[in-house]
């Protein structure tokens, strides 16, 4: 978590850095901070809360600085105070970090018996105190950076600036995600690209271990030997204003509203002459014929894409899939079939979630094969793994993942499919048709888009209930489990979602006038046994609001409100249309209740931490 940023250039820094920060807001928000070098002094500007609150001391630094680096925090070690906020200083230098030094109390212990007085809590300033007193040995700061990473364990992505250096920014990469962008006569870094990606597409990821001396006009890399090596530069494909609102309210509704397009993008890249094209799915990376079981594993939104995902992948591959939430999988002992035999298939926006990347971690070590589902080129799931699909859902800012969940879902589906053609399970005709209701999908996304008016008048019926539950069978039973997700995350409200089939094994108790129950019932093969399980709601009183064909007279008796959803004949994307109803009711509920849509309290979009 946490968000880092700096700049070194020929422009005033402090707006650049402030914006750049804006863009990591999204890692972690309750405190942030600002360091610039100028004439040999560094200034500094730190506040707790939102990174807006910056700007009254901003507006006090130097401001023709060239030099700056920010941070924007996600509290692990002391409170979200002003005085836990980053940069850190130490003598002669500021510094910042994102990640966790796990043996920062033995290292703190030792400087303190050294006579050095801590103003934080924070393991972070544990490093700047390290690297300022190794300075005091070497006139070298890239020396003094080699020598102090060497003593800290855990994951970590810093950078400082020394006051007698002042045109220089140190950084180093261990863990924690760090890439630079590399501009005219200027130089951007940023724990993503989203930071710098209005100023140059021109990117350097670094990999664990390297560290880097940032120069205006360039940048001096060493890798974790120590050896100077010539990085690799990457294009990258996210345009400048991908990450901006681009006039929506929120960056969560401008990531609904973007999902048709989302689609668009996925199909124009991997499929070419109305056929799926088996490199652009990185099918060529896997030995499919090897596969016996497949593991897939994912936190949050991103395990509901799994657990849909095993709808469709099992009887398409005639593979037995586990879909298992990445905290609970690494800490187990599950069984492995030996030299390539499982696949681990990782599915992760961020490509950062540190539980998911030790579950491929692990699995890689026991011997499988390591497919990943990201949307973040080079992160650090995407680089660990044998093969990838890289999703074309651009930079999703909202903490409250939508777009990514459907680019997650098609990718999946189609990564299947593809891999079904190759295996001789899929026939032709029922790909065909897949491939053609996949033209037609933007279209209806369209028009599920278009309930959004209904939505909002619906939320402002609803906002003020304490609870809600959400209801489907198959796939729509995991809309169900999003749908609850999702509300929860923005709006605050308890909600849970449940296999409508599960009701009257505990839930149904829960019914009464005062829970609203969002069933999602679309026509599918489980449409009847989803009416009965609403019927059985009603019959207890329960106020039912569907989620479904507006046209289905059936649905519309029994539910006190239809959220309309057009129906399609492929469940998956089925599926994908009926997440827009319950995305919709989640952030106009939120809208309501005047929450921080975008940035929810507690929450950070990449969880790097366990
Ligand atoms: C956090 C975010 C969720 C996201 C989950 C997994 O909890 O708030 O929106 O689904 O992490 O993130 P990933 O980047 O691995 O998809």
């Amino acid at each position: 978590m946490c968000g880092i940023v700096g700049y070194i250039g020929h422009r005033p820094c402090i707006q650049i850095v402030f914006d750049g920060l804006k863009k990591m807001e999204y890692r972690g928000y309750d405190s942030a901070g600002i360091a610039v070098l100028d004439n040999g002094q560094i200034a500094l500007s730190k506040e707790s809360g939102k990174i807006d609150n910056l700007k009254p001391s901003i507006a006090k630094l130097p401001q023709g600085a060239t030099v700056g680096i920010g941070h924007t925090r996600w509290a692990t070690h002391g409170l979200p105070t002003r005085e836990n906020a980053h940069p850190h200083e130490a003598e002669h230098l500021a510094l910042i970090h994102n990640g966790i030094i796990e043996n920062y109390k033995e290292l703190k212990l030792e400087l303190i018996n050294q006579g050095i007085h801590f103003r934080s809590e924070t393991d972070t300033e544990v490093i700047a105190h390290l690297v300022s007193l190794e300075l005091k040995r070497t006139p070298k700061p890239i020396e003094a950076l080699q020598k102090v990473i060497k003593r800290l364990e855990g994951a970590f992505s810093v950078a400082f600036i020394v006051d007698s250096i002042p045109d220089q920014i140190f950084v180093a990469k261990q863990g924690s995600p760090l890439v630079i962008g590399l501009g005219d006569k200027e130089v951007f870094f940023g724990s993503d690209i989203t930071a710098f990606v209005n100023y140059t597409q021109k990117a350097i990821f670094l990999q664990d271990g390297d560290i880097a001396m940032v120069k205006a006009d360039g940048i001096t890399l060493w890798d974790k030997t120590g050896k100077e090596f010539t990085p690799k530069i990457t294009h990258v494909q996210w345009s400048p204003g991908s990450a901006d609102k681009q006039g929506f309210r929120h960056y969560m509704l401008k990531e609904i509203h973007e999902q048709p397009r989302v689609v668009s993008a996925t199909t124009q890249a991997l499929v070419k002459d109305n056929k799926l094209d088996p490199t652009a799915l990185g099918l060529d990376k896997i030995d499919l014929k090897k596969i016996k079981s497949v593991h897939i594993v994912a936190c949050g939104t991103a395990y509901y894409a799994g657990m849909l995902a095993k709808y469709f992948m099992e009887p398409l591959l005639g593979l037995s899939v586990n879909v298992e939430l990445a905290s609970e999988f690494r800490y187990r002992d599950p069984f492995f079939f030996p030299n390539g035999e499982t696949l681990l298939m990782a599915i992760s926006q961020s490509g950062e979630t540190a539980d998911t990347l030790a579950c491929v971690k692990h699995a890689k070590d026991k011997g499988c094969q390591i497919f990943s589902i990201c949307n973040v080129a080079y992160s650090s799931i995407h680089r660990e793994s044998h093969g990838s699909l890289l999703m074309f859902a651009g930079p999703e800012i909202g903490v409250a993942s939508t777009k990514a969940f459907t680019s997650q879902v098609l990718c999946a589906y189609l990564w299947t499919l593809g891999a079904a053609q190759q295996l001789g399970r899929v026939p032709t005709v029922e790909l065909d048709a897949a491939l053609q209701d996949l033209k037609t999908l933007p279209l209806y996304l369209d028009q599920a888009l278009n309930a959004e008016e209904s939505i909002i008048e619906l939320a402002s019926k609803l906002y003020q209930y304490p609870n809600f539950l959400f209801i489907g069978r198959g796939m729509s039973s995991v809309i169900a489990l999003e749908g609850a997700l999702k509300l929860k995350e923005i709006s605050y409200i308890h909600a849970e979602g449940y296999a409508a089939g599960e009701l009257k094994h505990g839930p149904i108790a829960l019914v009464d006038k005062q829970i609203p129950i969002v069933a999602i019932a679309p026509h599918d093969r489980y449409y009847e046994k989803t009416l009965s399980n609403v019927e059985e709601i009603c019959a207890r009183e329960g106020q039912v609001y569907g989620i479904g064909d507006d046209k289905d007279q059936r649905l519309k008796e029994i539910c006190v409100q239809v959220i309309p959803c057009p129906s399609v004949k492929n469940p998956v994307f089925q599926a994908i249309l009926s997440t827009v109803g319950v995305q919709f009711l989640a952030y106009h509920i939120a809208v309501k209740r005047g929450t921080d849509v975008d940035q929810p309290r507690n929450l950070a979009k990449s969880v790097t931490v366990e």
